[in-house]
């Protein structure tokens, strides 16, 4: 008897070390899904190709990861509302009709993640540093979670302030080097700066009231933002492995109709980067 295996597969371009194919694997053993998931390596000129090449060979859903996610934006048919908000997709999948639709789960991945750490979001400022693709996408999930206010602090202020405009008066934009004074229980960094080694340049008073810092990246060290964080007295620290998770878990619920638990999987992709 022939037993029907969905396939779905992440996009990316470098892809090798993605974590999505371990995470997707372990799902679908836990809820007993019959599917499978691999990573693909689509030319940087050819994700439409790559992607519709997967679909003509049976592949139901996808996930985008860099340098994609918008053209994944470009190519949906139908966006839900947090995709449109966040300008990139990093879910496909085909809706009853047939259409090709586009999703965003990374903010409801990190606001998962963010609940499951118990971490000081609901009614809190958050201070969200860095104004690029990855700030964009987690802006209006942290407000729906309850946050009180969100400043976002860039290098280059512009970028902030041209985003914050974006989302109302509970968000506002700044510098780095400009951080009103306040008290920000909960510090995320969704810059870019840990991919080389670096930390945003904020000054320590700005981690005066700081009990929870969060880094977007994740990597067998703790981030240089974490590290310093916990050098300036921050009580608790996270990467962003939880997030990926998080993230995969949304897509896997998207495809398949079913929430799996995050926690175990967090545990193995642990012990697998130790
Ligand atoms: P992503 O999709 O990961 O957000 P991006 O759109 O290229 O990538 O944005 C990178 C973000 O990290 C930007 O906010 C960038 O600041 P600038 O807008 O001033 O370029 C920020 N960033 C990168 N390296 C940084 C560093 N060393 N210190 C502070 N911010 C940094």
């Amino acid at each position: 008897m022939d037993i029907k295996v969905d396939r779905y597969a992440v996009f990316g371009h470098p892809i090798a070390h993605s974590k999505s194919p371990l995470i997707h694997t372990l799902f679908a053993q836990q809820c007993a899904e019959a599917m499978q998931y691999q990573a693909i390596l689509a030319p940087l000129d050819g994700f439409a190709e790559s992607w519709q090449a997967f679909v003509a060979a049976g592949g139901r859903g996808g996930n985008v990861t860099v340098p994609f996610k918008e053209q994944a934006f470009a190519l949906a048919e139908q966006l839900t509302e947090r995709a449109a908000q966040a300008g990139a997709v990093n879910t496909l999948y085909f809706d009853q009709n047939g259409q090709l639709c586009g999703d965003n789960t990374d903010g409801a991945g990190l606001v998962q993640d963010l609940l499951r750490l118990e971490a000081p979001l609901k009614d809190q400022p958050v201070l969200l540093l860095g104004a690029g693709g990855a700030s964009r996408g987690v802006i209006e999930p942290l407000l729906q979670a309850g946050a009180a206010s969100i400043t976002i602090a860039n290098r280059t202020a512009a970028k902030a302030q041209l985003l914050a405009e974006h989302f109302g008066s509970k968000v506002s934009g700044c510098a780095l080097t400009d951080i009103p004074a306040g008290t920000y229980p909960l510090v995320i960094n969704a810059t870019s700066s840990g991919l080389a080694g670096e930390r945003p340049a904020i000054a320590p008073e700005v981690l005066s009231g700081c009990t929870f810092a969060y880094d977007m990246l994740y990597g067998k060290e703790p981030t240089a933002f974490l590290h310093w964080c916990a050098q300036q007295g921050v009580a608790r620290q996270a990467d962003g492995l939880g997030m990926l998770v998080g993230q995969a878990a949304e897509a896997f619920r998207i495809w398949r109709g079913k929430t799996p638990a995050t926690e175990p999987v967090i545990a193995a992709l642990k012990k697998a980067l130790a």
